[in-house]
C-alpha cells in the first residue's frame, strides 16, 4: 500500500506542478510582481523577454510592478515584452484594446524605467503574420504571465487549440465573448468576434509561466486545468507537460482542488488529547474528517506514530538561504524542511537597516500552500527594538532602544504575525499595544528586562518569551528578571534551542520541572541548517560553524543554530524522559496555541488542517503530509497490506 501511496502522491505533485494558494489577490499580485521584479533585476542589465496578458486579473499585477520599478528603480531599458493577444475588428486606440489596457495599467507608469517602445510588441490584425518570427527571433520568452478563462482558454487559445498551435487569428468562443461583455458596458453585441492570439505551441516555449486565478468563478477552470486529462477542450491542461508552471490562485480559485478522495491511515499510534493512542485518522479536502462508512484509499501505517506536523516559530532560514539577505528563495528552504517533520514556519528576520526591511518583508509573505513544502505562515521580525546589552549576534549599528514607529522602522507590517522586542525599553509599552492592535504576538527577548518590567509587559501584551535564557538578564537570586517569569508563570510560553551549544542540559531540567506547560522548541536556524562546517551570514554578520555550533565569526558569541526541529524533540525527550507525546507537543501543539493557529494546526482534530507526520518510536520522521498531500517520505518501498 504504501508504495500504490507513494507513487500516488508523486503523480498529484507533477500535476498540480506548483501552486501557491494566497489570503488574498492582492497578496498573490505582489508576489507575482516581485517574481517579475526579481527576474529582471537577476539579469543584471542582460536582455528580459517577458509575455504579458490583460485581463482584471493582471490589474493589480500591473500595479504592483509599477510600484516596485519606480520604488526599486529597476532599470527596464533591455526588457522585451510581448502580449498574448488582441482584439481584432476594433482600432488599437479604441479604449477596451489591448494595447490601451497595457499602456493605462502599465506601460504610462513606468515611462522613467527605460522601457523602449521598439521593444514593447502587441500583436495587430497588420503585424500578427510576423509576430510568431519575432518572438523567436527575440525569444526565448523568459516569463510568461497568463490568465485563465472560465472555459479553460489561455490567451485566445479558445477549446478546440491545438496543442502546438502558433499565433494566429480567432473566432472569440460565445462563452467569451459573454465573459468579456463586462468590458463593453455589458454589451456583448460590442465584444469584438475575432482577435489574434498567441497559440498553445507559442505560449508553452517559454521558460518559465506564472498563471494566476482570481475568484469562484475560476475554480473549476483551474480545477481542470491541474487534474483534468490533457486535451484540446481545456486548451490551460496543456500546461501540465510544461515542466515550470506555478499556479498563483486565491483561495476561491483553489478551491476545486480540494475535491480529493477520502483516505484513512489505518493502524496509526494517534497523538490526541495529550497521549499516543491507537486509531485511523481520515482525511478529504486536505483537513482531518470524522470516520466515514468507507475510504476511498486506505493506508497501513503499521504501528507509526502520527503526529500533528511541526512548526517553527523562529527560523532564520537554511539550506544556503537567509531569509535577512536572499528572501527570494524561501521556497527553497520551505521544500526542505517537511525532512524534519516542519509542516510550517515564521519566517525570521533579524535586526537589519530600514532599506533591507523594505525590500526583504514583500517577498517573505505567508503562503498557505506553497508548492510542495512546508508553509510559511507570516514573518516573525526578531529585533530591532532590543536592549544593546543583549544583541547577541544582531547587528548593534541597527539596534533602536529608543524604540520609533513601526512603520518607520520596517515600512509595511503586512504578513508579520510575530515581533520580538525588550518590553523594558522606553517605548516599548507603545509599541506592544500598536503591534497587538494589528493582532501581531508579541514576543520578549534581548532583554534587560527586570522582573517588574516583564510583568508590565506581559499586562501590556507580551505573551511569550524568545529563546529563554538566551541573550536575556540571567536569573539573579535578588532579580530573577524573564527567566523568574517564565519559570514561575505556568500560563506563559517561552521558547528553547536545544542544539547543546544554547542551554546546560540541566538549566532544560530547571525549565522542564518548573513549566513544562509553557515549553516551545524553536531551531533559530541559520543558512547553515542542512551545510557542512565554514564561514557564512546571518544578515549583515559574519558568522562560522563548527562543532555542530554557530557562532559571530572570530567570537564565542552564539549566532543561531543549525538545529532541525525533529532533533529538538528527540533531545527534550531524551534529556528530561519526559513523554512522547509531550515531546512532540512543544513542536506542534504549544507553538499553534502561542501562535493563534490552534485548532486548525498543532492538533489532529475533526476540522483541522491535515498537516502530519509519521515517526518511528524512536522520533524519527518517516513522513510528512501537509493539507493531506504527502509531501516528504523516506519510503523507498512497498510495506502494505
Ligand atoms: C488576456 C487573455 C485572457 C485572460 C482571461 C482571464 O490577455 O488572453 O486569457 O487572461 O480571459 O481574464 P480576466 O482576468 O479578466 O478574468
Amino acid at each position: 500500500m504504501w508504495k500504490a501511496v507513494c507513487v500516488l502522491a508523486l503523480c498529484s505533485q507533477l500535476l498540480y506542478g506548483s501552486v501557491f494558494r494566497f489570503a488574498s489577490p492582492d497578496l498573490a499580485a505582489k508576489q507575482a510582481a516581485r517574481r517579475i521584479a526579481d527576474l529582471i533585476v537577476s539579469k543584471k542589465g542582460d536582455k528580459t523577454v517577458l509575455g504579458l496578458a490583460t485581463g482584471s486579473t493582471m490589474i493589480p499585477v500591473y500595479r504592483e510592478l509599477k510600484k516596485i520599478v519606480c520604488e526599486e528603480k529597476i532599470d527596464l531599458s533591455n526588457v522585451v515584452t510581448f502580449n498574448l493577444d488582441e482584439y481584432l475588428g476594433i482600432p488599437s486606440s479604441h479604449p477596451q484594446s489591448y494595447r490601451s489596457f497595457m499602456y493605462a495599467h502599465l506601460f504610462e507608469g513606468i515611462l522613467g524605467s527605460g522601457i523602449k517602445e521598439e521593444n514593447i510588441h502587441i500583436p495587430s490584425s497588420e503585424s500578427w503574420m510576423d509576430y510568431e518570427r519575432l518572438i523567436e527571433s527575440e525569444g526565448p520568452i523568459d516569463l510568461q504571465l497568463l490568465g485563465i478563462g472560465r472555459n479553460g482558454h489561455i490567451g485566445f487559445a479558445e477549446p478546440g487549440a491545438d496543442g502546438e498551435s502558433k499565433t494566429m487569428i480567432v473566432d472569440l468562443a460565445d462563452a467569451t465573448r459573454q465573459d468579456n461583455a463586462r468590458f463593453f458596458d455589458g454589451q456583448v453585441e460590442r465584444v469584438p468576434r475575432q482577435a489574434v492570439t498567441m497559440g498553445v505551441g507559442t505560449i508553452v516555449k517559454a521558460k518559465e509561466i506564472v498563471l494566476l486565478a482570481f475568484g469562484k468563478h475560476k475554480a473549476d477552470a483551474v480545477a481542470q486545468a491541474l487534474t483534468a486529462p490533457i486535451r484540446s477542450e481545456v486548451p490551460a491542461t496543456f500546461l501540465q507537460a510544461h515542466p515550470r508552471v506555478d499556479f498563483f490562485l486565491d483561495s476561491e480559485a483553489a478551491q476545486q482542488l480540494d475535491k480529493k478522495a477520502v483516505r484513512r491511515f489505518a493502524n496509526a499510534r494517534l497523538l490526541i488529547d495529550h497521549r499516543i493512542q491507537e486509531g485511523d485518522l481520515w482525511v478529504a479536502n486536505g483537513k482531518i474528517v470524522a470516520p466515514q462508512d468507507q475510504a476511498d484509499e486506505e493506508i497501513d501505517v503499521r504501528g507509526r506514530i502520527l503526529a500533528p506536523g511541526f512548526i517553527d516559530l523562529q527560523i532564520n532560514g537554511g539550506f544556503g538561504c537567509d531569509f535577512s539577505r536572499n528572501p527570494e528563495r524561501i521556497s527553497e528552504v520551505a521544500r526542505q524542511l517537511p525532512q524534519f517533520g516542519v509542516t510550517s514556519f515564521f519566517a525570521t528576520v533579524v535586526s537589519s537597516s530600514r532599506e533591507r526591511y523594505r525590500a526583504v518583508l514583500p517577498r517573505l509573505q505567508p503562503c498557505e500552500f506553497c508548492g510542495e513544502g512546508a508553509a510559511n505562515l507570516g514573518i516573525h521580525l526578531e529585533g530591532p527594538f532590543f536592549a544593546p546589552a543583549y544583541a547577541g549576534a544582531h547587528d548593534p549599528q541597527y539596534i533602536l532602544p529608543e524604540g520609533e514607529a513601526l512603520e518607520g522602522v520596517y515600512g509595511d507590517l503586512q504578513g508579520v504575525k510575530l515581533v520580538t522586542l525588550a518590553p523594558e525599553l522606553p517605548k516599548a509599552d507603545q509599541l506592544i499595544r500598536e503591534l497587538k492592535s494589528q493582532g501581531i504576538r508579541v514576543l520578549a527577548g534581548h532583554s534587560a528586562a527586570t522582573l517588574e518590567q516583564m510583568k508590565t509587559g506581559i499586562e501590556t501584551g507580551v505573551g511569550c518569551c524568545t529563546h529563554l535564557f538566551n541573550a536575556m538578564k540571567p536569573f539573579h537570586h535578588r532579580e530573577p528578571g524573564i527567566p523568574g517569569a517564565a519559570l514561575l508563570q505556568p500560563q506563559l510560553p517561552y521558547t528553547l534551542i536545544l542544539d547543546g551549544a544554547h542551554l546546560a542540559s540541566e538549566t532544560l531540567m530547571l525549565c522542564w520541572k518548573c513549566n513544562p506547560e509553557g515549553m516551545i522548541l524553536v531551531t533559530d536556524a541559520t543558512e547553515i541548517l542542512g551545510l557542512p562546517d565554514g564561514k557564512y551570514q546571518l544578515g549583515s554578520m559574519n558568522i562560522e560553524a563548527y562543532n555542530d555550533r554557530v557562532y559571530v565569526a572570530n567570537t564565542h558569541t552564539i549566532a543561531g543554530s543549525r538545529l532541525s526541529l525533529d532533533k529538538a524533540v528527540r533531545t527534550l525527550h531524551r534529556l528530561t524522559g519526559c513523554s512522547l507525546a509531550a515531546a512532540l507537543e512543544a513542536a506542534s501543539l504549544k507553538p499553534a496555541q502561542f501562535a493563534g493557529l490552534y485548532p486548525a494546526k498543532g492538533v489532529l482534530a475533526i476540522g483541522s488542517d491535515a498537516d502530519f507526520i509519521l515517526l518511528s518510536d524512536a522520533l524519527d520522521v518517516e513522513a510528512t503530509y501537509i493539507g493531506g498531500t504527502l509531501v516528504w517520505s523516506q519510503f523507498r518501498e512497498a510495506s502494505g497490506r
